[in-house]
């Protein structure tokens, strides 16, 4: 049985996935879906041509993905693609946030995210491709979004790491990592009141990062970066020092706030 599987995949950028992928492959015999949501996934999934599995897994719950590598056990898949997308992200200053809600993040954006890498790897087929959604915020360090920049900065590097490893068995993997996405992320993102530095200049959408990002998988690139502002971000990322990424970033964010305070008041 061949398939392709994606995580998050009940909403924004891996709702996305699926549906383009829905469209790309033609030849494999089920989708399978991960999130919590299970109505959603299903609402998604009566729209798709392919046959679905809906697996309704909360990915921060050790005892789901055991399930998950259950059936994977008993069904043997042949995985064409596994996009791991489910993730979240809290803005505002580490101190001022709840350490569990941070701690989350960790569980759900790294290590959920390398336990289902793990336990997919055998399955893989040849020319397999794996997609790990990490963000623009991988980069470089960001005060206010720290917890959040630091998963993202784990899921490169180990997504590129791992490219090296499975390059042998013709595997090939992409980092997916998009500045921001107009998605329902910063609902719960920006929650306490905190917003990403000039979010509104550069805000593309999810049909852009998915088909930007499914070119690149392709042409197995080992990145993929969506949008000219982001890939200058890139460039300045690897030539600057990240002392003066952050010390810019503050400037700026101060400058925004300015202008907001201006704003109230006329
Ligand atoms: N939007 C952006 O600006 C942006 C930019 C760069 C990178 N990203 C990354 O893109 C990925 C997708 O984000 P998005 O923008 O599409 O946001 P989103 O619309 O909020 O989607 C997040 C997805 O993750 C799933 N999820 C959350 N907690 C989960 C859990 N415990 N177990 C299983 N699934 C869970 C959600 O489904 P349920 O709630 O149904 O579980 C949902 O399908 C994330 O990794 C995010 O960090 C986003």
């Amino acid at each position: 049985m061949k398939i392709v599987i994606v995580t998050g995949a009940s909403s924004g950028i891996g709702e996305e996935f699926v549906k383009q992928l829905d469209q790309n492959f033609q030849r494999i015999d089920e989708i399978w879906m991960i999130a919590r949501s299970e109505k959603k996934m299903e609402d998604i999934a009566s729209g798709l041509e392919n046959k679905v599995r809906i697996l309704p897994f909360d990915l921060e719950k050790r005892e789901d993905i055991e399930l998950f590598s259950d059936i994977l056990a008993v069904e043997k898949p042949g995985i064409c693609m596994l996009v791991n997308c489910a993730g979240f992200g809290v803005m505002g200053n580490f101190q001022d946030l709840a350490i569990e809600e941070q701690l989350e993040m960790i569980e759900l954006n790294c290590k959920a995210l390398t336990k289902i890498t793990y336990l997919c790897l055998p399955y893989m087929i040849r020319n397999g491709r794996i997609l790990q959604v990490a963000s623009s915020a991988a980069f470089s360090p960001q005060a206010g979004f720290a917890v959040y920049a630091a998963t993202k900065s784990y899921v490169l590097s180990f997504s590129r790491a791992l490219q090296e490893e499975v390059r042998s068995k013709e595997i090939f993997i992409t980092a997916v990592c998009p500045g921001p996405v107009d998605t329902p992320f910063f609902e719960r993102a920006e929650k306490g009141g905190h917003t990403l530095l000039l979010k509104k200049k550069f805000t593309v959408t999810a049909e852009r990062v998915v088909h930007d990002a499914l070119i690149a998988s392709k042409k197995r690139k080992t990145v993929s970066v969506c949008s000219l502002p982001m890939k200058a971000f890139h460039g300045a990322c690897k030539l600057l020092p990240h002392d003066w990424i952050l010390e810019i970033a503050q400037y700026f964010a101060g400058k925004e706030q300015e202008k907001e305070n201006e704003k109230e008041i006329s």
